[in-house]
């Protein structure tokens, strides 16, 4: 579709009313919808991370921005081990059903997140039916817990065989230092836990895209250590094929230049690159608990009534220059995904005082949204 941009340089957005949203910089032909899929449509997918709500249609707001601004999904939570096994006495699908047929039903590619993780996986999986934790200096417990691993990865990339094509395999395995995170899994089954997930979800998909996700990819030690890990699954013929790059970004955090740095080095490997859960942290990095600390002592300007148009402005910046990195990389990055609809929904919101995503809390597109668009327009 041709992007038509008014002389007040705002195009009409799909899924939104025109009207007073872009009042005054609007021509009729100018009201052709403009959208994040067919800017980017010669370069990549863009995706978005859609929560329960949105999966189950009771999100008016987001519901007609998913459709229209997006061809790639991925499931917030609903994919998560706690979602789908929360208890040993069985599985439960209805809402990752429920997202494998929103995505289908809108023809957009399917992201599953995540088979192997640290968090939000239940209790029982590391401790035997008394409760007993798991030990990693028993081979019958390391047995018990790669069985269950392999069950869990079968049953649920299986049951959406050909469906949900990427898969987040293992998420998160690397410490900030870049050694491997002593996670229950590292401790109780050791680190071939991690080739151990890929060949269970290969065996249950073959045609599927296995990625290793992680954040902080950009940040040394842990980029050399990622690269050593991938190296090395490679050699050994581990069916890794794709990276994530999570971009859980911030202002000045990674620099243009280092994000161009890391694609290139992960891409140079053989791997797709794909960037799995993009924002912009405006209040720095760092945590809503810490924040909500200062701001309880008067020490945070936490934009309790908005960002400040200069902030505004920086931050559209900030997702121009993101996206002109991933652009140039095109040729290596398949799939950009927003970690979250609009602010409202996002992870990073700490009462409504964050700004991290491209739509704002009523679902307007925000100027960074525009930024973007005009990205994809530039030579
Ligand atoms: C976050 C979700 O956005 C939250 O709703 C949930 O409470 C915690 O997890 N890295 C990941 C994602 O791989 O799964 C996380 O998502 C954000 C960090």
């Amino acid at each position: 579709m041709k992007i038509h941009f008014t002389l007040a340089g705002a195009p009409a957005v799909a899924g939104l009313a025109t009207a007073g949203l872009l009042a005054g910089g609007i021509t009729e032909k100018a009201a052709e919808p403009v959208t994040l899929t067919d800017a980017y449509s010669n370069y990549f997918l863009v995706g978005v991370a859609i929560n329960q709500k949105q999966i189950d249609g009771e999100d008016q707001r987001g519901d007609p921005i998913i459709k229209a601004q997006f061809d790639s999904i991925t499931p917030e939570n609903a994919l998560k081990w706690d979602a789908t096994q929360p208890t040993p006495d069985g599985y439960n699908f209805t809402e990752a059903d429920r997202y494998v047929e929103f995505g289908e039903k809108h023809h957009m590619t399917i992201v599953g997140h995540t088979l192997v993780w640290h968090n939000q996986t239940p209790g029982w999986v590391f401790q035997d039916k008394n409760g007993r934790p798991l030990s990693g200096t028993n081979a019958a417990d390391r047995a018990l817990l790669l069985a269950r691993m392999r069950d869990h990865i079968h049953t649920v990339v299986g049951r959406y065989k050909g469906r949900i094509k990427i898969w987040d395999v293992v998420n998160e395995a690397l410490n900030p230092n870049g050694t491997l995170r002593k996670s229950s899994w590292e401790k109780i089954i050791g680190p071939d836990y991690i080739e151990k997930a890929f060949q269970y979800a290969h065996e249950a998909d073959p045609d599927a895209i296995l990625r290793y996700n992680d954040f902080s990819l950009e940040d040394e030690p842990k980029q050399s250590a990622a690269i050593a890990l991938m190296k090395k699954l490679l050699g050994e013929g581990v069916p890794v094929t794709a990276i994530g790059l999570q971009d859980h970004d911030q202002m000045k955090w990674p620099s243009a230049e280092r994000e161009d740095e890391t694609i290139s080095a992960f891409a140079k490997l053989g791997l797709k690159v794909m960037i799995t859960e993009l924002d912009v942290n405006v209040l720095g990095g760092r945590r809503t608990a810490e924040v909500s600390e200062m701001a309880s002592q008067g020490r945070a300007n936490t934009y309790a009534n908005g960002l400040p148009p200069d902030l505004e402005r920086a931050l559209a910046q900030r997702y121009a220059d993101l996206f002109s990195v991933f652009i140039k990389h095109h040729n290596d990055i398949s799939l950009v995904t927003l970690w979250g609809v609009t602010d409202a929904d996002s992870w990073l919101n700490w009462r409504g005082q964050n700004y991290p995503l491209l739509f704002d809390r009523e679902g307007k597109p925000k100027p960074a949204f525009y930024s973007v668009i005009k990205a994809a327009g530039e030579p």
